[in-house]
């Protein structure tokens, strides 16, 4: 990348070089010279040196800044200013040339720190300091599952880093720096129309991971406004998708209903792929679904609510709807004039564009039109990263918060259907009260887009202020093999203290000569039924204070660095631990109690923490959960 730094000048310097934050000195460093540590944030007692923030830049500080905090410069194209801001400081490079290209970069391997935070990832490891991303544009995007990451990297000694909305960001770590993050700034990709690059961001610094995010959530990332339904946390979401993929009709969906209702299970029943004349007419298809009206009313009688999936497209051969779309302007078009994108169900295809107000409540009205006309209650409404228009896409509103505010246009068109929808991608909406799904996971163990990534996913997600979980289908998707019976019990039992439960797969279709997969199931559902109001409650903490839905097990005790490190635990709320088994096979762990009492949610005996509890039984039929005294 090019970088054009002729001369630097200095204009002003202002203000002392520390802030005071919990009796300690934390200094900002602009230190001069090239590679070297440009700015660093020093805390002055010994313990927490290993806590500093180093950030080098690809250009250098001038002599004069250095040993200031408050820092202007400008040399004709580039301003760069540090100033002192609450708990911490902001750090702004900016340029009207608009070839130029700024990169700072963080250094993620300080010893004893952990870092989190971040995007989605179909890899999803955590923490997240040794994840390997490449030059990324940091967008929503659908490559690499990247459907929901804010711009908020927090660490264990309570640290964050929260970059600015408008910053035409691409991330590198691990890659072009060893052991360090890159915040990079450049006017490519679809980072187009814009007359200026800008990188800035935020360090703040508070006593710990929880202070500290707890501080990022309400004063960066937002806090919600509301919960989702009740209807969906008291009860089971049942989608057609895993089980029979497009091949759906009135008869299917029934079947599958009442086989639910036959097992003693309600909840709601998702219509799940392709109802539709084609995709994006919004109008159901006469063949498969004749009966549709008889279909839910059905459904309805047999006690479910009845939604549908949905996406943003229109497909080449709905041409009715393609034609008024185009004539009405209602798609995104490309730079060069362009409306024609692809997805995984269509390669000639059109993409609406929510930026535009009309073309959103055309969206709507047609939505409307389907619930008036045959009782549908809700939509799960798919895809939404900001790669699915074509590229580099012209949108309506601030360039700056191109092509991220496509995602949000559309997220916040889809929740005016209120508490029983799912998005997958969200930007800077933390404040709605919906649910947002995880990815497509697939139906294996690990941290590679199975079970065990449910777990990271969801501690993901609630550091990016996404609370309202909605964990992806039990046993997954089934698209490269089948789950067993033996994930699907370990799934559900994982899923249990997550904000709801979804199937597809049902338990009694695919079983075992070794257990009752269906006692196991029942008993787990009934678990998360006992524990709704557990839910609701953490949903209602997280409205009035921003305390996570489902935090990291650290969160009450985040100086603790066994808990730390922990991926394969989480809480409900501040008092329940779970522990769930995520190897095949497997029918013990290790479990990290953090500091506390912990009662056994399962033989009622107590454990004095922090202690590790080692090798923990816990056969098929157990899962191991703790409850705070
Ligand atoms: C950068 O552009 C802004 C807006 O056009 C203008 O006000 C400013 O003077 C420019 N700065 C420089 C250094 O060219
Ligand atoms: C640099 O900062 C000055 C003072 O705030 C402002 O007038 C100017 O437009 C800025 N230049 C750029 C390139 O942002
Ligand atoms: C990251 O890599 C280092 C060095 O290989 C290793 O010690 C550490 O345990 C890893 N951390 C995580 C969270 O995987
Ligand atoms: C789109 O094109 C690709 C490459 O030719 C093909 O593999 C894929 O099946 C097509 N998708 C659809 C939905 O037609
Ligand atoms: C369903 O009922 C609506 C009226 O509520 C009617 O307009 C529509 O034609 C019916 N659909 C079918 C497939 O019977
Ligand atoms: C959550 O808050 C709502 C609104 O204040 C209240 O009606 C409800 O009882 C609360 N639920 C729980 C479980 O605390």
């Amino acid at each position: 990348m090019k970088v054009k730094i002729i001369a630097w000048f200095l204009c002003s310097i202002v203000q002392a070089n520390s802030i005071q934050l919990n009796n300690e000195n934390v200094t900002l460093n602009l230190t001069p010279g090239e590679n070297s540590i440009g700015i660093s944030l020093t805390f002055d007692d010994q313990e927490k040196l290993s806590g500093q923030i180093g950030l080098t830049t690809n250009v250098d500080i001038p002599d004069a800044c250095e040993g200031a905090s408050s820092c202007y410069i400008q040399n004709g194209n580039v301003n760069l200013t540090v100033d002192s801001i609450n708990s911490g400081f902001s750090i702004s490079w900016q340029s009207n040339d608009t070839e130029i290209t700024f990169q700072d970069c963080l250094d993620l391997s300080r010893a004893k720190m952990n870092w989190f935070g971040g995007p989605e990832m179909w890899q999803a490891d955590w923490p997240i300091e040794n994840l390997s991303i490449k030059n990324r544009i940091y967008t929503t995007t659908k490559t690499d599952n990247g459907a929901v990451g804010e711009r908020y990297w927090l660490n264990s000694k309570g640290s964050f880093v929260f970059v600015n909305d408008k910053v035409p960001l691409f991330l590198d770590q691990n890659n072009l720096k060893q052991g360090s993050i890159c915040f990079i700034s450049s006017l490519s990709g679809p980072y187009i129309g814009r007359n200026r690059v800008i990188l800035e961001y935020n360090l703040v610094a508070k006593s710990n991971a929880k202070e500290a995010h707890l501080y990022a959530v309400n004063n960066f990332l937002g806090k919600p406004q509301g919960h989702p339904d009740e209807w969906i946390i008291r009860n089971q979401i049942w989608t057609t998708w895993a089980k029979y993929k497009k091949d759906i009709n009135d008869d299917i969906v029934l079947g599958f209903a009442k086989d639910i209702a036959d097992h003693g299970f309600t909840g709601q029943i998702e219509i799940d792929d392709y109802w539709e004349t084609c995709y994006g007419s919004l109008i159901f298809n006469s063949e498969q679904f004749s009966g549709i009206n008889n279909t839910v009313q059905t459904l309805k009688d047999l006690g479910f609510t009845v939604t549908l999936w949905t996406h943003p497209f229109v497909n080449h051969n709905c041409e009715d709807t393609m034609t008024y779309g185009q004539e009405h302007d209602y798609f995104v078009k490309s730079e060069d004039g362009g409306d024609q994108t692809s997805w995984w169900n269509g390669n000639l295809s059109h993409y609406i564009d929510f930026t535009n107000e009309e073309a959103g409540k055309w969206f709507i009205d047609r939505l409307k039109l389907l619930q008036e006309q045959h009782g549908i209650d809700s939509f799960k409404f798919d895809a939404g990263e900001s790669d699915y228009p074509p590229p580099n896409p012209v949108l309506n509103g601030d360039v700056e918060l191109s092509p991220n505010s496509i995602t949000s246009a559309y997220v916040r068109t889809c929740a005016t259907f209120g508490g029983l929808i799912e998005v997958r991608s969200a930007w800077r909406t933390q404040d709605l009260p919906i649910f947002v799904r995880m990815l497509d996971k697939d139906s294996r163990w690990g941290l590679n887009n199975g079970l065990h990534s449910l777990i990271t996913s969801l501690l993901q997600f609630n550091l990016n202020g996404y609370v309202f979980v909605l964990p992806d289908m039990i046993g997954g998707n089934g698209y490269v093999e089948a789950p067993t019976a033996e994930l699907i019990a370990r799934w559900t039992q994982a899923n249990t203290f997550m904000p709801t439960l979804q199937f597809s797969y049902l338990p009694w279709d695919i079983t075992s000569d070794d257990f009752d997969g269906v006692a196991i199931i029942k008993k787990f559902v009934a678990l998360h039924e006992e524990y709704a109001d557990e839910i609701l409650n953490a949903m209602n903490n997280s409205i009035t204070d921003g305390t996570p839905v489902n935090p990291p097990i650290w969160w009450v005790d985040p100086t603790n660095a066994d808990a730390l490190k922990v991926n394969d635990e989480y809480l409900l709320g501040e008092k329940i631990l779970v522990a769930p088994i995520v190897e095949e096979g497997s029918t013990s762990r290790d479990i990290v109690l953090p500091s506390g009492s912990w009662k056994d949610g399962n033989d009622g005996k107590v454990y004095e923490g922090p202690q590790i509890l080692k090798a923990y039984l816990a056969p098929i039929d157990v899962l191991p959960f703790f409850i705070k005294q």
